[in-house]
């Protein structure tokens, strides 16, 4: 054993101190510094997704998509490219239950040869906002109240009944799918609307699914509080567990891509959010496997460290007009920033895996060398070499129009049909299960409240708005409408 600078320690189990009866030395340094680290071991943990769950593994490819992108991992049938998971939970904290009721996030890393490519999705393929304005007010509704420090269904309602948009990303969060029995049980999704751009320039909208190999497994309320109740780490525990053992969880990728201009034409705007692009118009298309097959060896450095950006692109992978995604691409890397450090990106876990050239220069934690090809290029434009731009990887041109406004975005979108879609794919028994959950957590919500959302329930499906009046009654929650 040694000191943090490197000299060997005689003793790590008696402090200094004069006499064996007598107080301590002040340079006793190994135990200061012990105290001093201990103070400084813990960062800020996510302002959301606090609670995951984390693995390394590989994306391989099985069908050529390259008539789409030219992202060199997609670039040949066998290609491999090793990637960090983490998933997690959006609303608990750090210490939260894993099998809470809750969207499960669905982040990958992909270490490419062309640099790191982050899909930071979730395990559905919506999501409940579409305007990133009111990300920070629906997530108040989510973490605790301030006086009570209690989290509270009556501000999650209230925001939710407010904001109809939110209608199908609750129904997925109240049906079975709400309470996934572990992360290797559950698809993911990419959930925004991305663009992919190939050789010859052209572009297109992509969404990314990622389906369980291992079938979708779930928990009712009560399994999930019989589980709870042994264990608030079964998640990790689940995967941790399966890994070890060498089962390893496994995924297929597919896209749908659908033509650029088609955008133009879908009777729902295809950059909302809160809606989905339906199978029959934009098929699945398989892509590859996606394996997951080593744990991290340290939980705090590769896990909690990692620092998943939407921002993160490769060549061939591109944003779209997607309000929300354009605001996580500066939410993220800026947390990180805050979260981890300046340098977040020169960790291990997020460095990427192929030569890094830019000029940003010192700051806390500079640990790293940033090699520029020459030791006098270090600004650009200069006249003595080094790392320089390169135009052939140049995306084509985004074409974007439009006046410049706040537009009211409830206005004119559909928040009703693809609630009332996935309601009506449920099937009796699961639609009973999913009024009976939403009952449940209405639990102590006036029922002014109540009476608003159930307006909305009618207007997807008015078999979905009685069969939730009916599990209210089943419960004895006080409603009028
Ligand atoms: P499809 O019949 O082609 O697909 C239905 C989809 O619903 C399947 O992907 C299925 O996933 C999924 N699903 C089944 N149960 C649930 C659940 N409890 N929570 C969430 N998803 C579930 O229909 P469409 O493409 O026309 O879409 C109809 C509705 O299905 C949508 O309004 C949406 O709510 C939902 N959905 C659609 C997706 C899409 O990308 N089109 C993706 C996921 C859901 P699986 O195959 O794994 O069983
Ligand atoms: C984590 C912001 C919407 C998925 C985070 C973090 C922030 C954030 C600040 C913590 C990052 C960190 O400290 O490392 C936002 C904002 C959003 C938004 C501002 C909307 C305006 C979404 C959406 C999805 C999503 C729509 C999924 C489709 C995730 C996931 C994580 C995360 C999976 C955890 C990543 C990890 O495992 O480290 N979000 N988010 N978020 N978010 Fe979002």
């Amino acid at each position: 054993m040694t000191t943090s600078a490197g000299a060997p320690v005689a003793d790590n189990q008696n402090s200094l101190s004069a006499g064996p009866r007598g107080p301590l030395l002040l340079q006793d340094y190994q135990l200061l510094e012990k105290l001093a680290h201990q103070n400084r071991e813990r960062i800020p943990e996510r302002v959301v997704h606090a609670k995951g769950w984390g693995a390394f593994g590989t994306l391989t490819v099985t069908h050529d998509i390259s008539r789409y992108t030219r992202a060199k991992l997609f670039g040949a049938i066998g290609k491999q490219t090793p990637l960090l998971a983490r998933f997690s939970t959006v609303a608990g904290e750090q210490g939260a239950a894993d099998a809470e009721r809750d969207v499960r996030g669905f982040a990958l890393k992909f270490y490419t040869e062309e640099g790191n490519w982050d899909l930071v999705g979730n395990n559905t393929p919506v999501f409940f906002i579409r305007d990133p304005l009111k990300f920070p007010d629906f997530i108040r509704t989510q973490k605790r109240h301030p006086a009570t420090n209690l989290r509270s269904p009556m501000a999650a309602w209230d925001f939710w009944s407010l904001s109809p948009e939110s209608l199908h990303q609750i129904t997925i969060l109240m049906s079975d799918r709400g309470i996934p029995a572990s992360p290797r049980f559950m698809n993911g999704y990419g959930s925004h609307t991305f663009s992919f751009w190939n050789h010859d320039g052209e572009r297109f909208w992509v969404k990314f699914h990622f389906k369980t190999q291992q079938g979708q497994r779930t928990f009712s309320n009560a399994q999930s509080e019989a589980v709870i109740g042994k264990s608030r780490e079964s998640y990790q525990e689940d995967l941790y567990g399966a890994l070890q053992r060498g089962e390893f969880p496994k995924w297929t990728m597919y896209v749908q891509i659908m033509p650029e201009l088609d955008a133009e034409k879908t009777a729902y705007n295809p950059f909302d959010l809160t809606k989905v692009w339906p199978h029959a118009d934009y098929p699945l298309i398989e892509v590859g496997v996606l394996e997951l097959n080593r744990n991290a060896e340290n939980y705090f450095e590769q896990i909690e460290q990692a620092a998943f950006s939407p921002s993160n692109t490769v060549p061939g992978i591109g944003f779209s007009p997607d309000r929300v995604l354009q605001a996580r691409l500066f939410a993220y890397a800026d947390a990180h920033r805050y979260r981890i450090g300046t340098h977040y990106e020169a960790l291990p876990v997020n460095a990427p895996k192929c030569p890094v050239h830019h000029h940003h220069k010192d700051g806390g934690m500079k640990f790293f060398s940033t090699p520029t090809g020459s030791a006098e290029a270090w600004y650009e434009p200069n006249s003595f070499g080094g790392a320089r731009q390169d135009a052939s990887v140049a995306e084509p041109p985004l074409r974007l129009n439009g006046d410049a406004a706040r537009w009211n975005h409830r206005e004119g979108n559909d928040d009703y049909s693809q609630a009332g879609a996935l309601f009506r794919l449920l099937g009796a028994a699961q639609q009973q299960r999913l009024a009976a959950t939403i009952a449940a957590s209405m639990a102590g919500v006036p029922a002014f409240i109540i009476d608003r959302q159930l307006g909305h329930f009618d207007r997807a499906d008015t078999s979905y708005g009685e069969l939730v009046r009916q599990a209210l009654r089943t419960a004895g929650i006080e409603f009028k409408a």
